[in-house]
């Protein structure tokens, strides 16, 4: 959560900060600030409560923010309501040093004591405010910036990704990291730092992934990188093939409405290059060939969106190879003592690769002797660099909040990993096996047809915008694809929504339903859609009104009984939520629109959950 930039070059540096700010945005949006260090050595700070907009404003009015080396920082409040004293950068006392942060110091109570009692006057209920008066304390005591960082970097506890800046060094920032994300770009007589890559897109693809515990000095022309003990460090570079054009909105009205069109793209890029003379190839699987040899349980672990693609790879591989599988919240998994060993493989699912506490999931699950598969969209994050196999999804760069496309393309990659494991281990017979080639290979185009009924869509939501509890009922794949469509719905239009495994509503939730009650019955799933069908009825009995999510073949005989249909083509009955999805994403949308809400940046939500 919150996002940082940071730049020393030879041209004004509040443009690039306020640019890469923008691009940022998604990961914080209730505060923005920036500092600059002019070639005099005065820092100067704009910061604001609000959108970056209203930063845009103070730092248009305020002619004296000039320099060629500056960081910006756009927050999500953790420690302090978010308001213009709380908003990074913070500065220090003596008004030298400025510092952004993301991440959470864990003891900055006990140091903002001790300080305290030494005489130092807070400002901010930040946590991050501890980093720099500790900074100037430890500054005034040393007179060497690099001494004063290293010490209080020993003191502090906690996650953090910095950019810091001191006024007696106005060429450089220094940058630190430990369980955060944030990584060095190289330009042309500039240099920068950032928390997320879409930030440098516009200035430069040449990166370096900061390690933890690493400490970097960065000014116009160098970039030095330390270890812990201060040795210096041999970066290794990396290009980054995302294209800038993959992180605009190019004409759309939203984000999310531009990566739901982009689906059948990028689930194309991502079952491509695993398809060869068909077969599903998993070429990243070769670094460990007998990966699957004794395994007796598989346990997939994820957060929200991620773990709902775990709920339906549960499902599909259980069946596919006959052994336990078990989708976890990570949150739950880090702290329930998962039974963990040789003989489990741990699957992580992350769109961003930084979420906490899959991360932290993931290191349980190595400390426990488990092998760790993750799947993953940001290539060299945190969690992709930590697991022993990485297969990533080619969705690019995911902004909006509500995640779409990176949800499909990790379904698809489980879903063909399942199937690759049991042709591995004879599991599936030939003839079903090309069965679920030849739907993947129609798969993008199907869903193509799928998105082209935004007419339809855009018609049953503006309908139903004014409910304010809507249920979703579903069995087997179609209740792990309701889980979705309820989550979708409530982080961009607020309205409150269940999901139900429909037979379990009538172990109690029935009496939720009366005349009115809106319920999205999901019945795609072809081997229980009868069952779903009478789970329809059911509730129409109590008086619901019914949105039926059905396959072309379904819609025919129920269009008398639910006169409000989305009906998706047919395709292997695993690969059935990958076409379901997109009415649900899409009902999700235009019920927001309708009902006027920030549909790319939802209240209160960020897109990477860097905190616990
Ligand atoms: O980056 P990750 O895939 O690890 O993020 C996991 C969740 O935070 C994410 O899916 C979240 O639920 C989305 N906002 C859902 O749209």
């Amino acid at each position: 959560m919150c996002g940082i930039i940071g730049f020393a070059g030879k041209t004004d540096a509040k443009s690039v900060l306020l640019d890469g700010l923008e691009r940022l945005e998604y990961r914080g949006y209730d505060s923005a600030g920036i500092a600059v260090v002019s070639s005099k050595g005065e820092l100067q700070v704009e910061k604001s409560k609000g959108r970056l907009a209203v930063l845009r404003e103070l730092v248009a009015a305020d002619k004296s923010v000039s320099g060629n080396v500056g960081i910006g920082h756009t927050r999500w409040a953790t420690h302090g309501e978010p308001n213009d004293v709380n908003a990074h950068p913070h500065v220090g006392e003596a008004g030298k040093i400025a510092v952004v942060h993301n991440g959470i110091i864990e003891n900055y109570l006990e140091i903002k004591n001790s300080l305290i009692r030494k005489g130092v006057t807070f400002q901010s209920d930040t946590d991050t405010e501890v980093i720099v008066q500790l900074l100037e304390y430890y500054y005034k005591k040393y007179d060497d910036i690099m001494d004063a960082v290293y010490k209080v970097l020993s003191r502090i506890k906690g996650a953090y990704a910095m950019g810091i800046l001191c006024s007696d060094y106005p060429e450089q920032m220094i940058a630190a990291r430990k369980d955060a994300p944030l990584l060095i770009g190289y330009g042309d007589e500039s240099n920068y730092i950032a928390s997320d890559v879409t930030a440098l897109l516009a200035y430069t693809r040449m990166v370096t992934y900061m390690e933890d515990d690493e400490v970097a000095v960065i000014t116009a022309k160098s970039v030095q990188i330390y270890d812990s003990d201060r040795n210096i460090l041999n970066m290794e570079q990396h290009t980054v093939d995302w294209d800038i054009a993959a992180a605009e909105k190019g004409g759309y009205t939203h984000f999310m409405l531009k990566e739901i069109m982009e689906q059948p793209e990028a689930v194309k890029k991502t079952i491509s290059p695993r398809l060869e003379n068909g077969q599903i190839v998993m070429e990243e699987l070769s670094k460990v060939p007998d990966l699957m040899q004794n395994i007796t349980r598989i346990y997939i672990v994820a957060c929200g969106s991620a773990y709902h693609v775990g709920m339906i790879g549960k499902y599909v591989i259980e069946k596919l190879l006959h052994i336990p599988v078990e989708a976890c919240l990570a949150s739950e998994f880090r702290y329930s003592e998962p039974v963990l060993g040789e003989k489990s493989l741990v699957i992580v699912i992350s769109q961003s690769g930084e979420t906490l506490d899959s991360m932290a999931a993931l290191r349980e699950a190595k400390r426990k002797g488990s092998k760790v598969l993750s799947i993953v969209n940001v290539m060299g994050s945190s969690i992709a660099r930590e697991s022993d196999i990485v297969l990533y999804t080619w969705a690019g760069p995911e902004i909006a909040v509500a995640t779409t496309k990176a949800y499909s393309t990790q379904m698809v990659l489980l879903i063909m990993l399942g199937v690759y494991f049991a042709k591995q281990q004879g599991l599936i017979e030939e003839q079903e096996y090309q069965k679920v080639i030849d739907s993947l290979l129609e798969l993008p185009e199907q869903m193509t047809e799928v998105l082209k009924n935004l007419d339809t869509y855009q018609k049953i939501a503006s309908r139903y915008f004014n409910h304010n509890s809507i249920f979703f009922i579903g069995r087997n794949l179609d209740y792990a694809l309701g889980l979705e469509g309820s989550l979708k719905l409530k982080e961009i239009s607020y309205i409150h929504s269940e999901s139900y495994a429909a037979g379990e509503l009538k172990h109690g939730t029935i009496s939720l339903i009366e005349p009115g009650t809106l319920v999205v019955a999901l019945a795609t799933y072809a081997p229980l859609v009868e069952k779903s069908l009478s789970n329809i009825v059911e509730v129409q009995s109590r008086g619901a009104e019914v949105i039926a999510l059905v396959t072309q073949e379904t819609a025919a005989t129920i269009k008398e009984r639910v006169p409000e249909i989305f009906a998706v083509p047919q395709t292997h009955p695993i690969l059935q939520p990958m076409l379901g999805m997109i009415p649900l994403q899409l009902f999700a949308y235009y019920v927001a629109l309708n009902r006027g809400c920030d549909i790319d940046k939802p209240r209160n939500l960020a897109k990477s959950v860097t905190v616990e």
